[in-house]
């Protein structure tokens, strides 16, 4: 029995993440996605739209060591998936014309792993290990002493036979990203001289990307057509350009291949995508609280059943948008639809007053 259920929570885990990444509205790149990013990527610190804090801030900090001729201190790029942080990680290199080695916190598994790529390393260069807080915590110890003092113990042989050979390392300048900066140990959070945490874009900045990428991908299009998308991308770059890609294909298929406000209309509609950069089952979870549950609270799994989907799919894959844009609360009682999950579905809120209450009640 225990064995049974076991299975079925790794199914249901497994469903809920390929529900996900097979979304038009995932913020993660799915395997194929790759190669199309790679052609949109901003190659310099100017061409990079939005996140105005952040690439001053960084461009001081390259400005300041190119001066001085040394490697910049390590930059922890923080902030949700799709934002740019792996696109400035390649910038970093770029502007400070040294080679980018590239590596990630699943790849390296034993410490072994990262002592090879340290030593691999020479003077100046730029090592991005994305996904960081995903390191092993042998690795991570060896990472905190090659940052500090470019230098670490490689362990050989186990045991009291066990010995410790120092290896030098050329001074280089670590790149983490982390989506989950929370995750990352203190110590290794500190040997970082500078976190950059990427926000969120506005529609106006998404709406420069969207116009970019389609002057890279040759796409003809006025200047509404690019605000439509942009204000369905959820104020995530990759959504932005991963619309574009399907409203082009409609545009081609269904109009004279220009993209205008109306085309991109009818094509987001037709990939049910609505002005808010809700979903099919974004729009099914708010459709079900506020039609069959009165908006609320209802616990998780009732709702879940409600939209016929997995506990899993409706909480890590639905929950966090709507949340962060004010659709929906999560109470100890349960879900509970805001005044604006009503008005988006074009209803009225029953009693205003109860569901605010309701909220703030415990
Ligand atoms: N500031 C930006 N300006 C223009 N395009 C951007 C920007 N940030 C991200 N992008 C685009 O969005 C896509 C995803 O960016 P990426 O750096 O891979 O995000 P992350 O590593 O944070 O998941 C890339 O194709 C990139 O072209
Ligand atoms: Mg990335």
């Amino acid at each position: 029995m225990g064995d049974l259920n076991d299975l079925d929570d790794l199914d249901a885990a497994e469903e809920a993440h390929l529900a996900h990444l097979t979304r038009l509205t995932a913020a993660e790149a799915d395997g194929d996605e790759r190669a199309v990013e790679a052609a949109l990527r901003p190659r310099s610190l100017d061409e990079v739209v939005g996140q105005q804090r952040v690439r001053e801030q960084l461009g001081l900090v390259l400005d300041a060591a190119k001066a001085r001729g040394r490697a910049p201190d390590h930059v922890l790029l923080s902030g949700p998936p799709g934002l740019g942080k792996t696109t400035l990680a390649m910038i970093i290199a770029n502007e400070l014309t040294v080679p980018l080695r590239l590596t990630s916190g699943p790849a390296i598994t034993h410490a072994g792993d990262l002592a090879a790529i340290l030593s691999g390393l020479n003077e100046g260069d730029v090592l991005f290990v994305d996904e960081i807080h995903r390191m092993s915590r042998a690795a991570e110890e060896m990472l905190y002493m090659a940052m500090e003092d470019f230098r670490v113990d490689v362990i050989i042989g186990k045991g009291p036979g066990a010995t410790a050979i120092p290896l030098e390392i050329p001074p280089f300048t670590l790149v983490g990203a982390t989506t989950r900066a929370g995750l990352l140990p203190g110590p290794l959070r500190d040997r970082f001289g500078f976190t950059g945490h990427l926000e969120f874009y506005e529609p106006a900045e998404l709406d420069l990307i969207v116009r970019r990428s389609a002057r890279l991908l040759d796409v003809p299009l006025t200047d509404d057509g690019s605000a439509e998308i942009a204000g369905r991308s959820r104020g995530t770059p990759r959504i932005a350009n991963r619309l574009l890609r399907r409203v082009r294909d409609f545009a081609q298929v269904r109009a004279d291949g220009v993209i205008t406000p109306d085309v991109a209309h009818r094509a987001l509609d037709l990939f049910e995508v609505d002005e808010s950069g809700l979903d099919r089952l974004d729009r099914a979870v708010l459709d079900a609280l506020c039609h069959r549950f009165g908006g609320g609270p209802v616990g998780l799994s009732t709702l879940a059943v409600a939209v016929g989907e997995e506990r899993e799919t409706v909480e890590e894959v639905a929950e966090p948008f709507l949340v962060r844009n004010g659709f929906l609360v999560r109470t100890p009682r349960g879900r509970v639809a805001t005044r604006l999950a009503w008005t988006h579905l074009g209803l009225t809120p029953p009693r205003a007053e109860v569901s605010e209450a309701t909220i703030f009640d415990d």
